[in-house]
């Protein structure tokens, strides 16, 4: 689960630092007083980490999607296809860019409908924003392909499946902009945050701008008279986000593999009683949640009602379907939309969502899942 479960020393540690060596909180500038650029710092070791030529640290993750659109070139009369499982932020990105969000369903295991994607393809389709949900990615190589062919730039929003990859590949680095959130509730954290991703050098050095008011940052010149090459916005990230974001980077590895040691457990014992959500061939995701289904409806109030009794509660499916549901989001889709995401919204019903927390013990998940057994074969 989360990143904020291990926030401890060294984040305290890693802030304090900053403020030791002068308290500078700004990504640039005040040189004589400042021992670290710790944005930069921070880009460079995501860039390593993510394989991605160009990282760019912003201040949230529906911040990154606007600038991942903006990037792309994404304009008023334009379409841009999302799917109907995701985060009210991707809609409001497309729609604050000036174009249309048009809706895919998922399938079966939650995942972007690749057939329902090739039938919402028009003309006036610019790009296609697929949305790794609650810890599993979508089949990206496929809908990677799909778009190539027909000249569509792939944004891959991450920020629920940070960690997630395709044998080596990191989600977020195999489109043509990625994306990662930093909020409270992601599998890194440092409050609020956001990075983007890209290996176009083209759209790099476009979100390093837009991020900073157009600024070029010549680090020849002083800020005052700094290039500006276009109007951008302050999208920035502050020295102190990414003190912290850097020290939970460092933590990502140990979290998916405990992810995953409790993510099987709920997994072999629930898998040959109920459909478990499968993950693609080759993904190993970031196992921060265990989605399975439950049809029944008093089953599925049963398992929830114990969910709450041991202390885990559910994450989203159900409690937060509003946010993560376009059949609900009628305030910015058209009612077609809407309508359309009505079959995402009936299998979104009858799923269970456990959150993995490393720090509950990989007893206590089994105790859980042999709980659940006992009450699925009842
Ligand atoms: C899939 C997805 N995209 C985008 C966002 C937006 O990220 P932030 O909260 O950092 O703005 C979230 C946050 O919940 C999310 O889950």
């Amino acid at each position: 689960m989360p990143g904020y479960e291990l926030i401890g020393k060294e984040e305290r540690n890693a802030a304090m630092k900053i403020f030791d060596e002068g308290g500078v909180l700004f990504h640039r500038s005040f040189e004589n007083i400042r021992k670290h650029f710790y944005v930069r710092e921070f880009n460079n070791k995501c860039q390593k980490y993510f394989n991605s030529s160009h990282c760019s640290a912003v201040s949230s993750g529906t911040a990154a999607i606007k600038c991942a659109l903006k990037a792309a070139g994404v304009k008023s009369g334009d379409e841009v296809v999302t799917q109907a499982f995701n985060f009210v932020a991707c809609v409001e990105a497309i729609v604050d860019v000036g174009a249309k969000p048009i809706i895919c369903n998922v399938n079966e295991n939650l995942h972007l409908d690749i057939d329902d994607l090739k039938d919402k393809v028009t003309s006036k389709t610019k790009a296609v924003l697929v949305v790794h949900m609650l810890g599993q990615g979508g089949d990206i190589y496929a809908i990677k392909e799909f778009c190539e062919k027909n000249s569509l730039i792939l944004i891959e929003d991450a920020c629920e499946a940070i960690g997630g990859k395709v044998g080596p590949n990191y989600y977020g680095s195999i489109g043509d902009i990625g994306i990662f959130s930093l909020d409270f509730a992601k599998m890194i954290t440092c409050g609020e945050g956001g990075i983007t991703l890209t290996n176009n050098d083209i759209y790099g050095t476009y979100i390093k701008q837009y991020i900073d008011h157009g600024h070029e940052n010549n680090p020849d010149l002083e800020r005052g008279h700094d290039n500006r090459v276009m109007p951008g916005f302050n999208f920035r990230m502050t020295e102190l986000q990414a003190s912290i974001a850097s020290v939970q980077l460092d933590k990502l590895e140990y979290l998916v593999d405990e992810n995953r040691k409790r993510y099987m457990i709920l997994k072999n014992i629930i898998e040959p009683i109920s459909h478990v959500r499968q993950e693609y061939y080759s993904h190993s995701g970031s196992y921060d949640t265990f989605i399975f289904k439950a049809d029944d409806k008093s089953i599925k109030a049963e398992v929830i009602k114990k969910l709450f009794e041991l202390g885990f509660g559910t994450k989203i499916l159900p409690d937060a379907m509003e946010w993560h549901c376009a059949a609900y989001w009628g305030h910015a889709l058209d009612d077609h939309e809407v309508e359309h995401s009505n079959k995402t919204l009936k299998l979104l019903e009858s799923s269970v969502a456990i959150p993995i927390f490393v720090n509950n013990t990989i007893e206590e998940y089994t105790s859980l899942a042999k709980a659940i057994q006992s009450i699925i074969k009842s």
